[in-house]
């Protein structure tokens, strides 16, 4: 099974879950800022970001519109955040619209607690 992590972080924190994901996952996790399109088909795609001020980046917005159904089987999504799961549930409809299968099961890092769920990640990114 082929999978790939991609992520949008301004801080650092997503990146952090991103990377545990991607060692769980047997791959690279790579800022959508950098690859801005996925480069061959994937089985599962892991795809996170974090609201700032309610809404997510520009960058990772961008990413998902662009995104084909024909890239990936199935899309997995993370987050974190101060509260909100809010960058999940916007992801999940705008993928969704556009015929692409999205997990209902997503991984949640609260902000203040990153580095205590690095593992809990790692095993996330294992388990598909
Ligand atoms: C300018 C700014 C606005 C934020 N707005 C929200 C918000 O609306 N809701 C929320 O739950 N967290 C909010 N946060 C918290 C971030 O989503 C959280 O710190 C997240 O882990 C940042 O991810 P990153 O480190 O990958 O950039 C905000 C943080 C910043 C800096």
């Amino acid at each position: 099974m082929t999978k790939a992590v991609r992520y949008y972080s301004r801080l650092g924190n997503t990146k952090t879950i991103a990377e545990a994901i991607a060692e769980g996952a047997g791959v690279k996790a790579m800022s959508v800022t950098d690859e801005p399109e996925l480069s061959q088909r994937v089985d599962v795609l892991y795809l996170g970001g974090a609201p700032y001020a309610n809404i997510m980046a520009p960058e990772l917005k961008a990413y998902a519109e662009k995104l084909e159904s024909s890239k990936v089987g199935k899309v997995v999504l993370f987050t974190t955040s101060n509260w909100s799961r809010r960058t999940v549930l916007a992801l999940k409809k705008m993928l969704k619209a556009k015929n692409i299968r999205v997990s209902d099961e997503y991984f949640y890092a609260h902000r203040l607690h990153i580095k205590g769920r690095v593992d809990a990640a790692r095993e996330f990114g294992r388990k598909e």
